[in-house]
Formats: C-alpha cells, sequence, structure tokens
C-alpha cells in the first residue's frame, strides 16, 4: 500500500489549525469525499479478506481519529475567535480551555478498549419502561428482587433507569446475533448522597451473545478491560453472587491498585475491590426477548464508572465529580486525550 498508516495517524495527532482557513486545508486533506480518509476505505473496500483483518481496524481508528481531531481543531478555534474580539473590560475573565472531566476520560478509555475486541455502541432511554428495566431482565412485578435498587418512579409503568441493563433488553429485541456490544450511560437510584454513593451515576454494560460462549469468555473478557485500564499487573476475582437476570452470578472484584492489597480504607483491608457484576444471560432473558436459547448463549457484566474512575485516579470521595470544583477538573488536564 502506498500509505504509512502510522505516519498517517501521526500527522494527523499533529495537525494544526491556527485559522479556518487551515481547518479548511485539513479538512480537504483528510475527511473530504477526496480525502485520505475516503482513499484509505476504497483500498479497504477493495481489499482480500485477509488484508482487511490486518489493515481494518487500523484504518477505522485513524478514520475516527481524523474525525475528532477536526472537532477538537473546530472548538479551538471558536474559543480562540472569540478571544480575538476587542476586549470588553466589564466582561468576566474567559478561561483557558477546559480540560475533560474524569468520567469522560476513563469513559473514552473504555469505549475504545471494548472497540479494539469488536464491541460496538449501543444506546438506550434514562426515562424508561417496567418491561425493559425490570420484567425483561427477569425481574417481574412483585418479585423481591426489584427491591435491590432502590428505584425513582415516574409513574406506575415508567422509571428513571436504575441500571444500564436495560439496554442489553433492547438491543436484543432489535439484533439477530452474533451481538457484541457495549452501551455507556447515567443511572439513577433513590440513595443518600455520600462519599462513596450517589443518586445519579454512570455504568458501562457489555453484552456478548453467540453460538457456544461459555464463562471462560466471559472471565477472559473482564480480564483483557482490567490490564487494559489498569496495567498488567492487576488480577481479577469472580465472587459467586445473584443478579436475577444471569446465571450463573458473580461480583467483579479487581486487586487493589492503591495499596497493592496490602490493606488499605478503600479496600477495607482486604486487597479486593469490587467493581461490577457480570454472569451468563438468563435463559429466561433470552426468551424475552426472542433468541433461541437452545442456539445461542451469552455472558453480560455491568460496572460503574465512578467507582473505576476512583480507583483510576485514586480519587476518595464520589461527590467530586459532581462539585464542578475547577481544581479539582483542572487536575486531570495532562490527561487530556
Ligand atoms: N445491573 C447490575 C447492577 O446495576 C449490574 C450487572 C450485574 C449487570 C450482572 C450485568 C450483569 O450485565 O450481568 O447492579
Amino acid at each position: 500500500m502506498k500509505y504509512d498508516l502510522e505516519i498517517i495517524k501521526k500527522e494527523i495527532a499533529d495537525s494544526k489549525a491556527d485559522n479556518k482557513e487551515e481547518l479548511e486545508i485539513y479538512r480537504l486533506k483528510y475527511i473530504s469525499k477526496k480525502g485520505i480518509i475516503s482513499e484509505l476505505m476504497n483500498i479497504l473496500k477493495n481489499s482480500s479478506n485477509e488484508d482487511k483483518k490486518n489493515i481494518g481496524q487500523k484504518i477505522n481508528e485513524i478514520k475516527h481519529l481524523a474525525k475528532q481531531k477536526l472537532l477538537e481543531l473546530s472548538q479551538y478555534l471558536e474559543i480562540s475567535t472569540i478571544s480575538d474580539i476587542k476586549e470588553d473590560l466589564t466582561l468576566p475573565p474567559l478561561e483557558k480551555l477546559g480540560s475533560k472531566h474524569p468520567l469522560s476520560i476513563v469513559t473514552n478509555s473504555l469505549i475504545q478498549i471494548f472497540q479494539k475486541i469488536g464491541f460496538n455502541l449501543s444506546d438506550g432511554p434514562e426515562i424508561e419502561d417496567d418491561w425493559h428495566n425490570f420484567t425483561a431482565l427477569n425481574i417481574p412485578p412483585n418479585h423481591p428482587a426489584r427491591a435491590m435498587q432502590d428505584t425513582f418512579f415516574i409513574d406506575k409503568d415508567f422509571v428513571l433507569r436504575t441500571q444500564t441493563s436495560s439496554i442489553q433488553i433492547r438491543k436484543m429485541e432489535n439484533t439477530t446475533p452474533p451481538i457484541r456490544t457495549i452501551s455507556v450511560g447515567r443511572v439513577y437510584r433513590n440513595e443518600a448522597i455520600s462519599a462513596r454513593s450517589n443518586c445519579i451515576f454512570h455504568q458501562i454494560e457489555a453484552l456478548y451473545i453467540n453460538k457456544k460462549v461459555s464463562f471462560k469468555d466471559l472471565k477472559q473478557t473482564i480480564y483483557y478491560f482490567a490490564k487494559e485500564l489498569f496495567g498488567k499487573n492487576v488480577k481479577i476475582r469472580l465472587r459467586p453472587s445473584y443478579f436475577p437476570f444471569t446465571e450463573p452470578s458473580a461480583e467483579v472484584d479487581i486487586s487493589c491498585i492503591i495499596c497493592n492489597q496490602k490493606g488499605c480504607k478503600i479496600c477495607k483491608y482486604t486487597g479486593w475491590v469490587e467493581i461490577g457484576g457480570t454472569g451468563m444471560i438468563d435463559p429466561n432473558v433470552l426468551d424475552n426477548c426472542k433468541i433461541d436459547k437452545k442456539i445461542y448463549s451469552g455472558f453480560a457484566f455491568g460496572m460503574g464508572i465512578e467507582r473505576i474512575t476512583m480507583l483510576k485516579y485514586k480519587i476518595n470521595d464520589l461527590r467530586l465529580f459532581t462539585e464542578n470544583n475547577i481544581k479539582f477538573i483542572r487536575q486531570f488536564k495532562k490527561l487530556n486525550i
């Protein structure tokens, strides 16, 4: 191939635009119909299956990067154009470029980690109906498992979703397997706000359905994710547990990276920290979504993004995420990616 993908990647990352003309030059070079990205996509289309496998992922990565960069450059221009306007001394001072919120940094890393192994992204509503949030997940009306989560009810049929597991159902209802998807979003629970809990937080949910999916696949996927995010020395542990929508079910623990398992407040001196739940999809859930349980099996897991972010950046109070304290957020500036 006449292109060196690594060089293109680096050139995109290093691109700059100090004015609209330079931004347009960037756009023409990479994103326009005759740009490098669409040429790469053409090359990909016409390659052998073997080549597709080898370079497809890299090209998609470059495409994503190029679009992201365009957005960044135009946002930067917008801000710097504002500051070019003749100064009005009565205005409050314009802040310098902001930094990404730590939850966004971790969310973006999580998406990239799972995209690398073929998971796509799905979405669902935050105001959810009873079927998707509970009943289809094998939690029928009056089942005691409804009390596992303190729910905000909107009326008798609608709730603020208590878990991103509701998106699993939406995906299974309208997709023929194989399914390999993650979803990220806000969830709501009627809990008192403290250093360890909040009534609004974020979860990431993964769902994999195919023929012959086993617990081994589940374990390896979680292990892969943990190593990618926390580094190669991290260990995982799956503890038997109960969730209505999985059988068997387990709680996911990772080795405490704050104290290296020597024992600290965060891991309550156990050396392990819980980050979420997992299990093999209960056949009842497959039935509810009209997926043939004789042919397909699958696994799912759900994890708290705040919890993961707290571990990754050694943050000890969950309230910091929502207080908008600029000193707190600025610390993450150097990590902006
Ligand atoms: N939805 C569960 C919760 O919010 C977490 C969870 C457990 C998600 C097991 C899953 C799963 O997908 O398989 O507590």
